[in-house]
């Protein structure tokens, strides 16, 4: 017998157990993130009064996005994501949401398509280890087979941390102060196609000196503005990384050129140095794809990027990582 009732922060280990059973990255933290976000819109399944299964759906106007689909293995196949799905998507047409979106497993992707959902985009997460910023010029980048020794050996790990000089990366990288929120957030909309400044208000909140904007301005704008706050009117992009349960994910990161895209990732990757790390990134980006490769990260596994409804114009080209599945 199913039975679909609201989650409460009560239900956050429930959750855990269930991503840990399908590998996923996930700490407390996002699941917390989620209930803040929507907290009517995070939903448990109990079959025979045991609590069984997630779902959470977050409003980004006009997207309503769809994560956690979890099932626990034993009582897979018996239409509980289904049932729970359209649990979800009832609440969002509640909403008035007219797109939904999700990023697909490939167990998840059927439950999808039988719901309505077609396939946008490939997204292919890149796995490896940070050992660093760019090499400067002459110094090439430690190879995939080197990131894995790294990986087996600490010792090594730190005396690339030590190689890794922040200095080099773009000079107008900063964090972003609460004068910039604004533009980054009309950055994000741009790039993804929704209205996500509550949860970037989050982000910052949660970690402010995690999330940093890039400034786009000539060498001697810069030289003169040391120790002065940057123009927002100039942002080329953004980028925030957070720990996970399996490795750092740096995500998310939009710019409006490759340029800006480039560095940020890199930035990105230097502050996770020492650490194994998630990006993923939209397979449209070739940009980005090619920046991770050169960097010597490699795919793990790849989403399918899902809308049912109305288009909501994203522009991939200029999401050089995404937040990860559950947030898009
Ligand atoms: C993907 C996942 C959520 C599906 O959960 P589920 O509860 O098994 O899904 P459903 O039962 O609704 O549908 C799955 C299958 O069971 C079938 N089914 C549905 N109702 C059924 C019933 N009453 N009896 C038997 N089979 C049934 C469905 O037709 C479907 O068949 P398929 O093999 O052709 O796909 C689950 O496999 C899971 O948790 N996987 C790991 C995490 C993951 O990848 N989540 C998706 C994220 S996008």
């Amino acid at each position: 017998m199913l039975r679909i009732r609201a989650m409460t922060a009560q239900d956050v280990p429930l959750g855990m157990r269930l991503k840990d059973l399908a590998g996923w990255n996930q700490t407390e933290a996002d699941w917390r993130r989620l209930l803040v976000l929507e907290p009517a819109g995070c939903f448990v399944a109990e079959w025979d009064g045991r609590p069984v299964a997630t779902t959470c759906v977050s409003v980004f106007p006009p997207v309503g996005w769809v994560s956690m689909v979890l099932v626990d293995p034993p009582v897979r196949g018996r239409g509980i994501a289904t049932r729970l799905m359209e649990h979800g998507l009832a609440y969002l047409d509640g909403r008035g949401v007219p797109t939904v979106r999700l990023d697909a497993t490939a167990l998840g992707r059927p439950v999808y398509e039988r719901l309505g959902f077609a396939a946008e985009y490939e997204v292919a997460r890149w796995e490896g280890f940070a050992g660093g910023g760019p090499a400067p010029a002459g110094e090439s980048m430690p190879s995939a087979a080197h990131n894995h020794a790294s990986r087996a050996a600490p010792v090594r790990a730190a005396t690339v941390r030590e190689r890794c000089s922040c200095a080099r990366h773009h000079p107008g990288i900063a964090p972003v102060g609460a004068g910039d929120a604004a533009a980054v957030a009309a950055l994000d909309a741009a790039a993804t196609g929704a209205d996500r400044s509550r949860l970037l208000d989050l982000l910052r909140q949660e970690q402010p000196d995690a999330m940093k904007a890039l400034t786009r301005a000539p060498p001697d704008v810069w030289r003169a503005a040391a120790g002065e706050s940057t123009p927002s009117a100039a942002l080329g992009g953004y980028s925030w990384v957070r720990p996970g349960s399996r490795a750092m994910q740096i995500g998310p990161v939009a710019a409006l050129d490759d340029e800006s895209g480039r560095a940020l990732a890199d930035a990105a990757l230097c502050a996770c140095a020492g650490r194994t790390v998630f990006v993923d990134i939209p397979v449209p980006n070739l940009a980005a794809m090619l920046w991770a490769e050169s960097r010597g990260l490699r795919v793990q596994r790849r989403f399918t990027r899902m809308r049912r409804g109305r288009p909501a114009p994203d522009q991939p080209l200029r999401i050089w990582a995404g937040f990860g599945p559950e947030k898009g």
